[in-house]
């Protein structure tokens, strides 16, 4: 095994991982979502040297590492996740040196970095796919990508009947060199994301290089885009996704926790022929070998939506990946008896192929949590809410429930994902004016679904207008809502019962207690409530009308007001 000195002086500042206590065990991993966390130089779009300069105030809160959205060259078509130089940083976020003193940065606060790396697709302005358009059927360049004939007669109709995940055809057609119409390609997502061909080893080696370019950087990890695509099923059959399956494959609002037992709904979905497929594990154990290359505990983290837990886990076998993302967690509702399932069901299942749960409530994909848990109507992943969204949620009541399904997570043994923005309880932007939204998904269902935009606005950190700190300018690329001078994370530094200071507070006690090395032992409280110790703290969440009183012991955290030692619906309280 080669190994090589990243290139990270102040590496030496975070502490080395001993066997079984690699730092991804446990760590608190919060996502940066490039454009719109800081802005350094006030175009209204975040950018790397903002996040440097505000890498502090998340040491500050207690994480142990970032991941960041892709920040890499691109049209922006899909907010970055459609690549076109895999190798370079987009120019508005900065540059590779902006990038290398933000890394720098990071290390020597003691914060490890993870960037996302998106293999599933490229973009369709990637010098490969135009090469690929340029060189014709049958050649070596097109075979990089999914390029196949049209049935029908003339080639016309798309080669199969796949959907895009963001609405429409998953495929396009293309003009051939001599103006006529040609071959197809497949996209899953936008028709600018075409998807590779990973049976092509030219794709294998590529991909190689590319975790070889940023590891010698330094970084600590990856995100894995889309980690349950790139293999599709051999002969490219056609398939309907059954009704009520959410955008990414799963059946989002059923959790199929093991073949057999369900989680809250529904049976387990079947397996799409563009997810999931077994040849997938064979290019993360050649992923494992690279990052064995390194010196360090390097990381890969699978975005994979499979289900059920059983097979999801099948990503995080000793050679494969080290994380994958519990969207079987995010995707329980505020539920004692199917959040209890899918707990132990996580622990249980992850912990037999020895890795770790993770646990994560928000995401850049997904209606924020102190929204999404409270919401009363049906609402599939991916679709996103908006002002004509049904069941939309009082967001006092919603924004308590979240605090509890915080203090809940942070509480459970394995490593958790923060979303940037639920530090400060912001609730989903629900009222963005239509001209506004950016997301492809709002475009290609001709706004039938409102997407993912309402996550994904600048986040406040001072002042009472905007951009109310995120930049020099009141200039933000979606607008931020006026309700959210109340939301800035100076407004609620240091303010005792803010949300800012109670996911401080969790974190510390998190870490002092050893949280994430804890066991679960469960007792009973009574109906609509989860009572738990854990390395020598004792959790308990309710989850009904009825006051709960607390068992004896110190309160370390109380996600809202108590009465007396009695515990209200929906707060979570941590006793020692
Ligand atoms: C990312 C999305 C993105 C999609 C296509 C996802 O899983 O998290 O934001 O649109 O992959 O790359």
């Amino acid at each position: 095994m080669t190994v090589i000195t990243a290139n990270t002086p102040d590496s030496s500042a975070l502490a080395p991982s001993s066997p079984g206590r690699e730092w991804w065990r446990s760590a608190v991993i919060y996502q940066v979502y490039p454009r719109s966390f800081a802005d350094a130089d006030g175009d209204g779009m975040g950018d790397l040297p903002g996040i440097t300069h505000r890498l502090p105030a998340l040491r500050d809160l207690g994480v142990d590492a970032v991941w960041l959205s892709p920040f890499q060259t691109s049209p922006q078509r899909d907010a970055g996740y459609d690549v076109a130089d895999y190798r370079d940083v987009d120019r508005l976020f900065g540059t590779l040196a902006d990038f290398d003193t933000m890394l720098t940065t990071a290390h020597e606060l003691g914060l490890r970095v993870i960037i996302d790396i998106v293999p599933n697709h490229s973009s369709s302005d990637h010098r490969w796919f135009q090469e690929a358009l340029a060189a014709g059927p049958g050649s070596p360049e097109r075979a990089r990508y999914l390029f196949r004939d049209g049935k029908g007669e003339h080639g016309e109709l798309p080669p199969n009947n796949w959907e895009s995940i963001f609405g429409g055809a998953a495929w396009t057609r293309v003009d051939e060199a001599d103006g006529n119409p040609g071959q197809w390609y497949l996209h899953l997502f936008d028709k600018s994301q075409p998807d590779f061909d990973w049976t092509n080893p030219w794709v294998r080696e590529q991909f190689r290089d590319i975790l070889r370019f940023w590891l010698d950087r330094g970084v600590d990890g990856f995100r894995v885009d889309v980690a349950h695509g790139m293999i599709k099923e051999a002969g490219l059959p056609d398939y309907t996704p059954p009704e009520h399956a959410g955008s990414m494959g799963g059946g989002a609002g059923s959790v199929a926790l093991e073949p057999g037992i369900e989680g809250h709904a529904g049976d387990e979905p079947p397996t799409p022929p563009y997810f999931a497929q077994d040849g997938v594990h064979e290019i993360y154990r050649d992923w494992h070998r690279v990052l064995e290359e390194y010196e360090g505990d390097r990381v890969l983290c699978g975005e994979a939506w499979v289900e059920p837990l059983e097979k999801l886990a099948h990503w995080v076998r000793p050679d494969e990946m080290q994380q994958t993302f519990n969207f079987g967690y995010l995707e329980t509702p505020w539920e004692a008896a199917a959040l209890r399932t899918v707990i132990d069901r996580s622990i249980s299942v992850f912990g037999s192929v020895g890795a770790p749960s993770t646990w994560v409530l928000s995401n850049h994909d997904v209606v924020r949590h102190a929204t999404r848990l409270a919401l009363t109507g049906e609402n599939l992943q991916g679709h996103g809410i908006g002002p004509k969204t049904t069941g939309l949620p009082d967001p006092v009541f919603a924004l308590h429930r979240a605090r509890a399904a915080t203090a809940l997570m942070l509480a459970l043994p394995g490593s958790a994902y923060l979303y940037q923005g639920e530090e400060l309880g912001l609730p989903e932007a629900i009222d963005l004016p239509d001209d506004a939204r950016q997301d492809p998904t709002w475009f290609r269902t001709n706004g039938e679904r409102y997407g993912r935009d309402g996550c994904r606005v600048p986040i406040p950190w001072e002042g009472t207008d905007p951009s109310y700190g995120f930049g020099p300018s009141a200039k933000s690329w979606l607008p931020q809502p006026a309700s959210w001078a109340t939301y800035t994370r100076s407004s609620q530094e240091g303010v005792p019962g803010s949300t800012l200071t109670m996911y401080q507070e969790a974190l510390a006690a998190r870490r002092a207690h050893d949280l994430a090395f804890g066991e679960l032992d469960w007792f009973d409280l009574g109906p609509d409530t989860l009572a738990f110790r854990s390395g020598g703290v004792t959790v308990v969440a309710n989850f009904g009308e009825r006051l709960v009183e607390l068992p004896a012991g110190d309160i370390v955290l109380a996600s809202g007001e108590l009465e007396g030692r009695s515990l209200p619906r929906d707060t979570t309280a941590w006793l020692v």
